[in-house]
């Protein structure tokens, strides 16, 4: 299997918050639904702060492979892998794929850094693709989206409306 792709995906609204008190400070379900037709099927990579942001019913992220990186030796959670290093998440990765029968599967599953701001900022150099939700909405944060730097061009962009009423669009973002 050749080395996985990684990619980020975060939903950000205005000044690059994307999270408050280690939760998201909005409620859209239109991206949730985005989210997880992105993710299904792939690799997820988290920090363990967003692990235990996830509300229980949704822990394990079914039908993905949960990979939660933290600096504890001993952590364990049901459903989910620990990692210690990128190193670590892209060969278990490759190794839980490796089993998986091609004819069922057909997609080449990639790793999704799922968050939060310092798997991102962790991850950002890696990266070959960004989607990103870009909500308006003025909100307080103490977490952030990665600074991206001129090397990140849009190359898709679609608007929406959710049924609140609140402006958001899905970008795609490619390093050149
Ligand atoms: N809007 C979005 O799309 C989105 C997505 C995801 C999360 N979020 C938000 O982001 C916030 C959480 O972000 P965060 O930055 O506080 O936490 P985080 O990135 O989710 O997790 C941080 C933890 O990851 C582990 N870690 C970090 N760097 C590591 C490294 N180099 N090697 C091994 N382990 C490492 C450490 O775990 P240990 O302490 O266990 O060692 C660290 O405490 C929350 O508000 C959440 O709601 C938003």
């Amino acid at each position: 299997m050749l080395a996985p792709d990684i990619h980020l995906i975060f939903a950000c609204a205005n000044d690059g918050v994307i999270g408050l008190d280690n939760k998201l400070p909005w409620h859209l379900p239109e991206d949730l639904a985005h989210f997880k037709k992105i993710t299904t099927g792939q690799t997820v990579l988290m920090g363990r702060h967003t692990w235990d942001s996830l509300p229980s019913a949704f822990k394990p992220l079914p039908n993905r492979l949960n990979l939660v990186m933290t600096k504890q030796i001993h952590w364990s959670a049901p459903g989910a892998v620990a990692v210690h290093s990128l190193e670590m998440a892209k060969e278990l990765h490759q190794a839980h794929w490796s089993k998986i029968d091609p004819e069922t599967h057909t997609l080449t599953p990639a790793i999704w850094v799922i968050g939060g701001a310092q798997i991102y900022a962790h991850t950002l150099s890696l990266a070959h693709t960004i989607e990103m939700t870009q909500i308006d909405l003025d909100v307080k944060g103490d977490a952030f989206a990665p600074a991206l730097g001129q090397e990140w061009r849009e190359i898709h962009r679609e608007e929406h409306t959710s049924s609140k009423g609140v402006r958001f669009r899905f970008l795609t973002l490619k390093r050149f």
